[in-house]
């Protein structure tokens, strides 16, 4: 009986698969990393081969450990990382460049010349988005200046694609060349009100609209997988950005709902229902998963160093060996020492969208040691979650009575939630499946394919692992809170 899901999660350093079974647990995983390249400073590049060859992989890895035949696997469902670009020739389906990648900074000057002539206005209005290079709109104007790629482009010969558009078509051997709603949103040329490509950005930028792929529902038909890669075709029934999945697994179905995803970075969303709600505060307004033809939008902060953070302690300070050892260190810190990290490695994201400014340590004296520093470290994710919270709150009123939904590597860290919950003055929740993301694009894909439950069921399913009250004083929770916002005032660029 074909009755298990497999989710890919193709994510900034890793390719994971994971079988679903039939009620929703996580029976077995594939992950395998790949190369980061770097060609200059602020450039950050993947070879479209590697995403492709690592996703196949653990898929196939995946099923095996499962021990399901492959006539089990009744659906797939994909996400992704967002923003990423990818440009390849219809005919062959080979790609033009290497995929350039949403942390790469390369097209900075381009979008504060835009910013300059008065656009970002318009950018804001339609796509919900800043004028940052984050997005994939400028790293694809930036792709077509080279060579002949625009002419080519305009011919008819290559094509555009986030990550999920490029695996959708190489799983489906160039059959088909969608998106889905959530992935459309984080381009820059999606008009998240209308729900079209956008005329007025394509002309800024020079993008020919037929390069662009069709823009379809997290829960839709995206056509099968090759008959010859998993044994026999699988049909494609759910997609969206990461962000979006965990916000679906997290069952962040209500306005006011909130969820925050703790890996390289952190991204939190707010779900704000039906209508978009447009920022005064620099957060994003995104789209939160699109179902039957209606998008459910969102607020989004998005902070670019958070889980980073730990490894720099281990990778750069070799401080630590295991990232698990932070919490231990931190918890051995001295109270009294009043230490700040500000993390800005690649700049800062929201509120601040500052990309020149980078990382600082405030308040270091002789008796500062590895101990301070960890507990810094953990400390600067929970103070960024709240400025992201605060912002939310100034722009929709919604937010201000939430309990937040946590998911990622760094949930793990007791110390961490607990600090969060004490410098947010709210509860925190983290589910029993951590796997949030891939969770929910397992069960757009299988509520799409009728293995799943709707969504009143799955929401009740989602199961707490453990709830973490704030504890902190609310005197102390504010004098911590002031410390955080001077050490940032003065690490700005501007
Ligand atoms: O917007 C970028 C985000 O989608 C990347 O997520 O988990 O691959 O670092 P991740």
């Amino acid at each position: 009986m074909s009755d298990h899901i497999l989710a890919i999660d193709q994510g900034t350093t890793s390719s994971r698969a994971i079988v679903f079974d039939p009620r929703l647990q996580p029976v077995a995983v594939g992950q395998e990393e790949f190369a980061q390249h770097f060609p200059r400073s602020g450039w950050v590049e993947h070879d479209p081969a590697d995403i492709w060859s690592t996703t196949a992989a653990t898929c196939r890895a995946a099923i095996e450990r499962a021990e399901v035949a492959h006539h089990h696997i009744a659906a797939i469902g994909i996400t992704n990382q967002r923003e990423t670009v990818v440009v390849w020739e219809r005919a062959s389906g080979r790609p033009v460049h290497r995929a350039i990648v949403w942390q790469d900074r390369r097209t900075s000057e381009f979008c504060q010349r835009l910013k300059a002539e008065g656009h970002e206005p318009m950018v804001t209005h339609k796509t919900g988005l800043l004028l940052d290079p984050y997005f994939s709109a400028t790293k694809l104007a930036w792709i077509l200046d080279q060579d002949d790629n625009r002419a080519r482009a305009r011919r008819g010969e290559l094509v555009f694609g986030t990550i999920d558009t490029y695996l959708i078509w190489r799983l489906t051997g160039g059959a088909v060349h969608a998106t889905d709603a959530t992935n459309a949103a984080r381009t820059m040329l999606y008009n998240i009100r209308e729900g079209r490509w956008e005329d007025d950005l394509l002309q800024l930028l020079d993008i020919p609209a037929g390069m662009l792929p069709e823009v379809r529902d997290s829960a839709a038909d995206f056509g099968h997988t090759r008959a010859d890669l998993f044994g026999r075709p699988i049909p494609i029934s759910g997609v969206a950005g990461d962000q979006q999945a965990a916000t679906v697994g997290q069952a962040c179905f209500q306005p006011g709902m909130m969820k925050s995803t703790y890996g390289t970075g952190c991204f939190a969303l707010l779900n704000t229902g039906a209508e978009p709600v447009a920022s005064e505060n620099r957060l994003l307004t995104t789209i939160a998963y699109q179902l039957d033809g209606v998008p459910t939008y969102a607020l989004e902060g998005s902070i670019f160093i958070a889980g980073a953070v730990v490894q720099w302690l281990r990778d750069g300070l070799k401080m630590i060996r295991e990232a698990a050892e932070t919490q231990a260190l931190a918890e051995a810190a001295d109270p009294m020492q009043a230490v700040y990290l500000v993390p800005a490695f690649t700049g800062l994201g929201a509120p601040y969208w500052d990309a020149d400014c980078r990382g600082a340590i405030y308040g270091i004296t002789r008796g500062t040691g590895p101990a301070e520093l960890a507990r810094a470290a953990l400390e600067s994710v929970g103070y960024q979650t709240r400025d992201l919270l605060e912002a939310m709150c100034r722009d929709w009123a919604g937010a201000s009575d939430t309990v937040l939904r946590v998911d990622g590597g760094m949930t793990a860290s007791d110390f961490a939630m607990q600090f969060l919950a004490d410098i947010l003055g709210a509860p925190v929740d983290r589910p029993k499946i951590p796997e949030t993301t891939a969770l929910g694009a397992a069960w757009l894909a299988g509520m799409k394919a009728g293995v799943y439950p709707g969504m009143d069921e799955f929401a009740a399913n989602w199961a707490l692992d453990r709830r973490f009250e704030p504890a902190m004083e609310p005197a102390t929770r504010d004098a911590k809170y002031a410390g955080w916002k001077d050490a940032v005032r003065r690490t700005l660029s501007r």
